[in-house]
C-alpha cells in the first residue's frame, strides 16, 4: 500500500504554546489509521493543520497529500480533495432537519433554488447508507447525540470523501452506537475509504486499527502496525504517558459512615411533554465516605434525574424530598442546591459547565467567588493562587492560568470543570460521566481525586456509561432504566453481567 498522506516536520505554535513539535504522520491509503495521546497532545491541532482549519503558512513543515505537496488555504480546499473532518465537538445546526444540514453550504440548487425533491432523495440514500431509517425532515434536535454523529457521517459522504477524518466521535455515544460507528467505519474501508480515528478508548483503537500512531507532548512517539504485529492496549499506554501503568484504577478502602444524603420517592415529568414521566419513585442515599455509581443505558434518566435533584435544573412538577444528615434540605434552585452541600458536575462541558470565553482561574472560581473575595470584591491575587493549584493538582496543561477555556483540549477543559465544583467545597458530588474524553493517565489521577474526596468523609454519586469504570471505583451501584431504579448491588456482587440482566429483564 502506498501512502496517501505524509504531514512531515509538522510545528504550528499558539502564543506561549509548542502545540506540535516536529510531527510525523504517515497514513496509507485505504487503511484505518487510529491516533492517540493524552490530553493536550496535540491530536485535534494535527489535524487541523492537515484540514486547513489552520492553513499553510500558519505551521511549519510539509502536507504531501495523494503524491503532492497539499497548501490548503481553508476547509474548503481540503474538502475539494477529499478530506473531510468531524471535529471532536459537532457542528450540527440544532434546529435546522437533517436534510438542511446534511446540503448546509452545497446546496442542490439550480438557478438559485433549492430542488427539495432533489435533496431529500439524496439525504435518503445516505442515510440508508449509515444506517439510519429517520425521515430527512426530522430535527437534528430530535434525535440523540448518537444519530447526530452518523449524521455527520452522512453528511460527509456526500461529499466524495476520500480521507475521514474523526475527532473523538464516540465519546459522547454509548456501547451500542458506538459499535454501530465503528461498524460503518469498516464498511467504508472495504469501499475504499481512508480514515484518521482519534479516541481515548482504546479497545476501539484496538478493533478498528490498521496502524496506531502514538503522540506526546506535541512530538510522534511511535508507530504500531496491527497487521504484523500485536498491539496491546497496555502499549499503547506505555507510549501515551510514558511509563509503564500497571493499574487503571487505584486501590480503594472502603468507608461508609453516616447517612449524609437521602432522595425519596422522586418523580420527575418531561418539561415539555406534560404526559411524560421522566423520573419514576426514585429512592436513593450516600454515605459519608461512600462513592456510589449509577449505572443504565444512554437515556436510563440518569442525567435528568442528576438535574432534577440538584437545583431543580431539568424538569417539571418535580416531587419527593431531599435529606442532608437526616434533615430535609432545600434543593429548589441551584443556588440553594449549591448552599445545601451539592455539586453536579455535568457531562455537556460546552453549555453547563463553563463559560469558554472566561480564563480558566474564572472558571474555576465561579461556583464559589465568596472565598476569593471580600467586601464583594474579587481578590485576583487569590483566585490565582486557587486556580494554580487546581492547575497543578489536576494536571491541567496550559502555559498560564489566565488562558481562555476555549483554548484549551477537549480533555483539560473537563478537568477545569472538575476543578470548578471541587473549589465549591460540596458534601456530595455528584459526577456525570466525569472522565469522558480524559486520556488514561488522567484518569487515573481524577480516580485519585476521587478516593481523597471519600477519605475526607464526602459522598460522592458517578453516573458512567464506563460500566468498567464504576466496578473499578463505586462501593455501590443502582441500575437505572427507563426512570426507575432497577436494582441495587454492592461492589462484591456488581459485574457487567448482573447490570446488564438487571436493565434487560426490567
Ligand atoms: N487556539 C489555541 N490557542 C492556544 N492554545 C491552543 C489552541 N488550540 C490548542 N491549543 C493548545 O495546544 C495543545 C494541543 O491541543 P489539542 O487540542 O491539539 O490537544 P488534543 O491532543 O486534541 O487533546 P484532547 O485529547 O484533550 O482533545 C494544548 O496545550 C492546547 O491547550
Ligand atoms: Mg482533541
Amino acid at each position: 500500500m502506498s501512502a496517501l498522506l505524509e504531514m512531515r516536520a509538522i510545528t504550528k505554535t499558539f502564543p506561549g504554546v509548542k502545540a506540535l513539535d516536529n510531527v510525523n504522520l504517515t497514513v496509507k491509503e485505504g487503511e484505518i489509521h487510529a491516533l492517540v495521546g493524552e490530553n493536550g497532545a496535540g491530536k485535534s491541532t494535527l489535524m487541523k493543520v492537515l484540514s486547513g482549519v489552520y492553513p499553510a503558512g500558519s505551521y511549519d513543515g510539509e502536507i504531501h497529500y495523494d503524491g503532492a505537496l497539499a497548501q490548503f488555504g481553508g476547509i474548503a480546499d481540503s474538502e475539494k480533495r477529499g478530506i473531510i473532518i468531524i471535529h471532536q465537538e459537532l457542528a450540527l445546526v440544532p434546529l435546522l432537519s437533517i436534510a438542511e444540514n446534511i446540503f448546509l453550504g452545497n446546496e442542490q440548487a439550480a438557478s438559485g433554488i433549492i430542488n427539495w425533491r432533489e435533496t431529500f432523495l439524496r439525504t435518503e440514500d445516505l442515510l440508508k447508507k449509515v444506517g439510519l431509517s429517520e425521515a430527512p425532515t426530522t430535527l437534528i434536535d430530535s434525535i440523540g447525540v448518537g444519530k447526530q454523529q452518523l449524521v455527520e457521517i452522512a453528511k460527509a459522504l456526500s461529499k466524495d470523501v476520500r480521507l475521514l477524518i474523526l475527532d473523538e466521535p464516540t465519546a459522547a455515544l454509548s456501547e451500542s452506537d458506538s459499535q454501530a460507528l465503528l461498524d460503518l467505519m469498516l464498511e467504508l474501508k472495504a469501499q475504499g475509504v481512508t480514515s484518521i480515528i482519534i479516541s481515548h478508548k482504546l479497545n476501539e483503537v484496538r478493533r478498528v486499527a490498521d496502524t496506531v500512531t502514538v503522540i506526546r507532548d506535541g512530538g510522534t512517539v511511535s508507530t504500531m502496525d496491527a497487521r504484523t504485529e500485536d498491539i496491546t492496549e497496555d502499549r499503547i499506554v506505555r507510549d501515551m504517558v510514558g511509563r509503564d501503568m500497571a493499574h487503571r484504577y487505584p486501590a480503594r478502602t472502603r468507608r461508609a459512615g453516616d447517612m449524609l444524603m437521602q432522595v425519596s420517592d422522586w418523580n420527575v415529568w418531561h418539561p415539555e411533554h406534560q404526559d411524560r414521566q421522566m423520573i419514576r419513585d426514585v429512592n436513593l442515599d450516600v454515605r459519608a465516605g461512600e462513592v456510589v455509581g449509577i449505572a443504565g443505558l444512554m437515556g436510563a434518566g440518569r442525567t435528568e434525574l442528576a438535574m432534577s435533584v440538584f437545583g431543580r435544573a431539568y424538569g417539571r412538577n418535580i416531587s419527593g424530598e431531599v435529606r442532608m444528615h437526616g434533615k430535609p434540605a432545600d434543593v429548589s434552585t441551584i443556588d440553594r442546591a449549591i448552599a445545601a452541600g451539592l455539586a453536579y458536575v455535568t457531562e455537556d462541558r460546552k453549555s453547563l459547565g463553563l463559560i469558554l470565553e472566561e480564563t480558566i482561574q474564572r472558571n474555576i472560581t465561579l461556583a464559589n467567588l465568596r472565598d476569593v473575595s471580600a467586601h464583594g470584591v474579587i481578590n485576583e491575587a487569590e483566585e490565582s493562587k486557587v486556580a494554580e493549584t487546581y492547575r497543578g493538582a489536576m494536571n491541567i496543561r496550559t502555559p498560564s492560568v489566565f488562558q481562555k477555556v476555549m483554548n484549551l483540549s477537549g480533555g483539560n477543559q473537563q478537568k477545569v470543570v472538575l476543578s470548578k465544583w471541587l473549589f465549591a467545597g460540596p458534601e456530595v458530588l455528584i459526577l456525570d460521566e466525569p472522565t469522558r474524553g480524559i486520556d488514561v493517565g488522567a484518569k487515573f489521577e481524577i480516580y485519585n481525586i476521587i478516593n481523597d474526596l471519600s477519605a475526607q468523609g464526602k459522598g460522592v454519586i458517578m453516573i458512567s456509561s464506563e460500566m468498567p469504570e464504576l466496578l473499578g471505583m463505586c462501593d455501590r451501584i443502582y441500575v437505572m432504566n427507563e426512570g426507575a431504579l432497577v436494582g441495587e448491588l454492592t461492589a462484591e456482587e456488581a459485574s457487567q453481567e448482573r447490570i446488564m440482566s438487571l436493565i434487560v429483564t426490567e
